[in-house]
């Protein structure tokens, strides 16, 4: 299961603050599928380089099989990277 709560991702640039996924809440039970929809920009890619941590959110945590993903150390984090894709 994969588990969203409350995330925020803001990028902050030499010239602008950008809030790409304001408070974002979402379950995915094992075995569904799910597709991601928007507009250009709308913060797809942010929201699915979430699901493993290949980018930290700036609030909320990122649940994936009963773990909290933001609350691992490094070590523990790179195991978890390695049982997903
Ligand atoms: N590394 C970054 N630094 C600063 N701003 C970023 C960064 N990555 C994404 N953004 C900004 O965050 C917002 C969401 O971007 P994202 O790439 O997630 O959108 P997207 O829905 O995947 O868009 P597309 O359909 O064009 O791929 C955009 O305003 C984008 O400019
Ligand atoms: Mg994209």
């Amino acid at each position: 299961m994969i588990e969203f709560q409350d995330v925020k991702k803001v990028y902050q640039t030499k010239k602008q603050t950008v809030e790409a996924l304001k408070c974002i809440n979402l379950t995915v039970e094992k075995g569904d599928i799910f597709g991601v929809v928007g507009y250009s920009g709308a913060g797809k890619s942010t929201l699915i380089r979430l699901v493993n941590l290949l980018e930290q959110p700036s609030d909320g945590s990122v649940i994936v099989g009963g773990k909290d993903l933001t609350k691992l150390s490094p070590k523990e984090l790179r195991a978890e990277k390695k049982k997903s894709g």
